[in-house]
């Protein structure tokens, strides 16, 4: 369905406040910056990427690498105000009105839990009530900075704590920072916004109480979830943030069957996904797209990221960067699994344990002490303590191919490029240079030497 609507987000403050080089908008919650969570939000609110604009500073502040392909642009050269920033995305929204655009969502890229339904909530009201422009409010505990919503005999209006008289100051009633607006209404009023207030900027806000005079309703919904509007602007708010944000992914989890028996160094990202009888121990930071599967052990001390786990597996002091496990493997302790590994059933890779950008079979097992870069293993096979893919020149990298069944004994120097066919049996200490046949043995080490009483002499005694 065409919601024929459209949004600007609002992303070109500055970190003065965070004390940050980067965008304030690029502060993370849960690994996941700000903005990411209102641009998500929008996408799952069902407005396609082409119908969204950030409003960016133009500065290299971080914020253009978040945006998903096809999320529309504007620049704000100078920090006038929020209103200002909406009259930077004019020319966006003169093409989604030719486009058919009738209403459009104002958002800041500050406020990361407003989510899908406090957007579907406010539009139903904004529609409901015919208006020019709908702000959503909220009553949080604390009403602190935000703009507070004034409801008076004219209708409603937003005074920033800034401005606010102490009257003004004691209500509870605050401006969530998203706002509805009629399209013709926005694009008629956004020029007439003056800067005549404490921090001498063109409020965005003011758009509310200005409605009734150019024959417009301006309407307030407050939104069921008081937090919904908590945004950060420093180190400690955003902290604050976290710790909501924490709570109501482990509220989540437990719902769908997770144990975490204690949450202790536990952060797990909005958007990952974990299976009902899955253990998350204490140290464990799961970020990112990663789904985790059901009946699964995860840490203590683990960190996965971007990445995918199937059910029934164990991943103890582990780091799972961009792979792929698949079921029932014991990943751990004390192993890292860098980006582009693909991991079938059953594997093992214990501890010392580092696999690169490589693809593992079914049942194959790398119990200890091994480095694996740049390869392609088979299934059913055993890797001992201490094999090495030598994968790198100093100049370029090359891949390793072992085939199923093989057997690689222990300090093993696989020297890329090299095939060892299925079922090939490498001695223990052999340094491989050379293709290996199928079902072959394979010898590469100086014979043993012995000189009887050679020894004496040589030791010290202690
Ligand atoms: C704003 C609202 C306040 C509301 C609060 C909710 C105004 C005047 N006030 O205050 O009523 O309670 O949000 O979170 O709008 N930005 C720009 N360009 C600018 C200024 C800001 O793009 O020139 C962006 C910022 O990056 C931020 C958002 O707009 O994402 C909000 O700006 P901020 O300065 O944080 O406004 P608040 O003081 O929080
Ligand atoms: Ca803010």
């Amino acid at each position: 369905m065409d919601l024929r609507a459209a949004a600007v987000v609002l992303a070109a403050g500055d970190g003065k406040r965070m004390r940050s080089a980067r965008s304030k908008v690029c502060c993370e919650v849960l690994s996941k910056p700000m903005l990411s969570w209102v641009l998500d939000a929008c996408a799952r609110f069902g407005l396609p990427n082409e119908r969204v604009c950030a409003v960016l500073s133009g500065r290299d502040d971080g914020v253009r690498e978040l945006l998903p392909a096809g999320v529309a642009q504007a620049v704000q050269a100078e920090r006038l105000g929020t209103g200002h920033a909406v009259r930077c995305a004019e020319n966006f929204l003169r093409a989604m009105q030719a486009a058919g655009v009738e209403t459009v969502c104002v958002l800041c890229g500050d406020a990361p839990l407003l989510d899908e339904t406090a957007l579907a909530q406010s539009l139903e009201a904004h529609r409901a009530g015919g208006h020019g422009v709908t702000v959503l409010t909220a009553c949080p505990e604390d009403p602190a900075r935000y703009g507070r919503i004034v409801r008076g005999e004219g209708g409603v209006r937003i005074v920033e704590a800034a401005d606010a008289s102490p009257e003004e100051l004691a209500i509870r009633e605050i401006n969530a920072g998203l706002y509805w607006f009629s399209l013709p209404y926005l694009l008629e009023a956004l020029p007439l916004l003056q800067n005549g207030n404490a921090q001498g900027e063109y409020y965005l806000t003011d758009l509310v109480g200005m409605a009734p005079a150019l024959g417009r309703t301006a309407g307030a919904a407050r939104c069921a979830n008081a937090d919904c509007a908590l945004g950060a602007n420093d180190r400690r708010e955003l902290a604050a943030l976290n710790e909501i944000a924490r709570r109501r992914v482990f509220d989540a989890l437990y719902a769908a069957g997770v144990d975490i028996p204690c949450t202790d160094g536990v952060l797990i990202g909005p958007d990952v996904t974990v299976g009902a009888d899955t253990r998350i121990l204490p140290g464990c930071i799961l970020t990112g797209r990663t789904a985790i599967g059901a009946g699964c052990v995860i840490g203590p001390d683990t960190q996965v990221i971007d990445s995918a786990i199937g059910d029934g597996t164990s991943a103890d002091h582990a780091r799972i960067e961009r792979s792929t496990v698949g079921k029932d493997c014991r990943i751990g302790p004390y192993t890292q699994l860098r980006p582009g590994c693909d991991v079938a059933d059953g594997v093992k890779i214990g501890n010392f344990v580092e696999v690169k950008n490589s693809t593992v079979g079914a049942r194959t097992s790398f119990a200890h002490l091994t480095y694996i870069g740049d390869s392609d293993f088979g299934s059913g096979i055993n890797v001992g303590c201490g094999v090495v893919t030598v994968n790198y020149d100093g100049q370029n990298k090359y891949r390793t191919v072992v085939g199923d069944g093989a057997f690689i004994g222990c300090n093993t120097n696989l020297i890329a490029p090299v095939t060892v066919g299925e079922g090939a049996y490498i001695a223990a200490a052999t340094t491989v240079t050379e293709d290996v046949s199928p079902e072959a043995l394979v010898f590469g080490r100086a014979r043993q030497q012995e000189k009887p009483g050679g020894a004496k002499g040589r030791i010290k005694k202690r």
